[in-house]
């Protein structure tokens, strides 16, 4: 099988991104990163991404007129690099059909709890505030919709009695970054088909 060209969109610390470099250095995955995306300046994902040698773009979404001005660019971006799938790590914007039209069911998503519970922003803290004896991560297919795509896997993650949202959220990190490559491996070995809204692994 031919090595997938991962595409990765990320705004922030990019551990997520580190992970999947890694998968494809160690041969965990055959796939490779020809590129990486960041919408902010600053994002560690820029330094992570230069160390391991792959093209980092930031693009400033400031500079463009409309969202759909700036999503062109990234798939100009992404079209230049001959990405096959795109993987969302940490990236804080939600996607217009500019980018998921061009790439229908290409697009993967981590969401740290066990959709559909707690889309959205900070979902560590709403599952400690709500109460619930176990959380976890998601990794899903994008749609329009925030968090609302056809899941892939998911990782279940107890909450300890004296869980603070920082302990919460780094135990739910270790099984994003294991989840997050699996997904992508089953991906990579064509494994994965989606029936409404449901995902077959085959
Ligand atoms: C992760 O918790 C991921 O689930 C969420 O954003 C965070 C990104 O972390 N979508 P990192 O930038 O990959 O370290």
């Amino acid at each position: 099988m031919r090595t997938l060209r991962l595409g990765v969109l990320a705004s922030g610390r990019g551990t997520n991104l580190q992970a999947i470099i890694d998968a494809c250095q160690s041969g965990l995955l055959r796939a490779e990163v020809a590129v990486v995306v960041v919408d902010k300046a600053t994002a560690q994902a820029r330094e992570r991404a230069r160390r391991a040698g792959i093209p980092e773009y930031f693009v400033d979404f400031s500079a463009y007129p409309t969202k759909e001005d700036y999503e062109r660019r990234i798939v100009s971006i992404l079209e230049e690099h001959g990405v096959e799938l795109v993987c969302l790590a940490g990236y804080m914007r939600i996607l217009t059909p500019v980018v998921l039209e061009r790439y229908r069911n290409r697009v993967m998503n981590i969401h740290p709890s066990l959709l559909p519970a707690f889309p959205g922003l900070a979902a560590q803290r709403q599952a400690l505030e709500h109460g619930v004896r176990y959380t976890g991560c998601t990794v899903h297919f994008v749609v329009e919709e925030v968090d609302a795509g056809p899941i892939i896997l998911q990782a279940v993650v107890p909450v300890l009695p004296d869980d603070t949202v920082d302990t919460l959220a780094a135990r739910i990190l270790e099984q994003e970054h294991r989840i997050y490559i699996e997904a992508i491996r089953l991906y990579q070995e064509e494994r994965l088909k989606i029936e409404g809204r449901r995902v077959h692994i085959l």
